[in-house]
């Protein structure tokens, strides 16, 4: 079984009653790139000839773009999983350095076999048992790789979380380049989880119904919780606030239904002390409850 599979998606999938929901969003479909094959799925089974990518295809699609942005550049990726992403990416950019970077600690001999076999050592950079939440671990590693010299395009792919998601976001984003970009993937899981879950619960039809009747009873029966969980689209809306304000952070955010994409503006920005909390993101209450109409 596979011992990657990032925890909110645990909690995800057992609200939802069941974990083939997740499961069918990988359709085990592949795409072959210079003689390697990538396939879409989550399981721990990654070769130097095949790698898992934890992707549906329409997104993997998306993903030739982003390499093409930052064809020859220096890339950051947050969540290596089964080392498909960063593979693809390696193959399709052809980057100057890429680092990768996941929480868990155990090395994948399928990314180095993969490097040594593609030309890929020195400038495929895989870091194990790092937290994305760990600010001065990943400072630590950017100024060791790329020193002054600033990164083209940084795709977070990790936790999936506020605050670590928002923890990495404060640390790298001031390291991006002006006109670089910024990616947050899966940023609507949870809206797009909760909403599979009222649409199943309110058609009996529905395949799903049964499973999310059982979860939902489930849930109801526990001892209520403290509420800690922060929704990422909270980051999101956080960013366009940003966006919209004098600090010149950001020149565009870009959203679409898999990620967002943050344009770095022409600002300067403190590489160790840059904080949203600094820029005003919670001084326009937008994001308390709205007076009524
Ligand atoms: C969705 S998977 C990455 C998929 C990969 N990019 C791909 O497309 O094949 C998420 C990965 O993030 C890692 N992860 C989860 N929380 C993390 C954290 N706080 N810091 C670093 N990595 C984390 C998990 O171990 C997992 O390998």
């Amino acid at each position: 079984m596979n011992h990657r599979r990032p925890e909110n998606l645990e909690l995800l999938s057992e609200a939802f009653g069941g974990q083939e929901i997740i499961e069918s969003i990988f359709t085990g479909e592949s795409l072959e790139v210079d003689g390697v094959e990538f396939v879409s799925g989550y399981v721990a089974d990654s070769s130097a000839e095949r790698f898992y990518i934890v992707k549906p295809m329409h997104l993997i699609d998306r993903y030739r773009d982003l390499a093409a942005f930052a064809a020859g550049g220096r890339i950051v990726e947050l969540g290596i999983a089964e080392g498909g992403s960063a593979a693809l990416l390696c193959l399709w950019a052809d980057p100057a350095t890429l680092v990768t970077v996941d929480n868990e600690p155990s090395p994948l001999t399928a990314l180095d076999e993969f490097a040594d076999a593609h030309g890929f050592v020195g400038r495929l950079r895989p870091f194990y048992g790092v937290d994305q939440a760990d600010r001065d671990r990943l400072a630590e590693i950017m100024d060791a790789e790329f020193g002054a010299d600033a990164i083209d395009l940084v795709i977070d792919d990790a936790s999936h979380s506020y605050w670590p998601t928002r923890a990495s976001f404060e640390t790298l984003f001031p390291r991006v380049r002006p006109g670089g970009r910024y990616i947050i993937e899966d940023w609507e899981a949870d809206i797009a989880m909760a909403d599979s879950v009222r649409i199943a619960l309110q058609d009996p039809t529905s395949p799903h119904h049964e499973r999310a009747r059982k979860g939902l009873a489930k849930a109801m029966g526990r001892p209520p919780q403290p509420a800690t969980r922060v929704s990422m689209s909270r980051l999101i809306l956080e960013l366009v606030i940003l966006a919209g304000g004098q600090s010149g952070a950001i020149a565009d955010v870009s959203i679409n239904k898999s990620f967002v994409s943050i344009t770095r503006g022409e600002s300067p920005l403190d590489l160790h002390g840059f904080r949203l909390d600094d820029h005003g993101v919670h001084g326009h209450r937008l994001l308390v409850e709205r007076p009524a109409e």
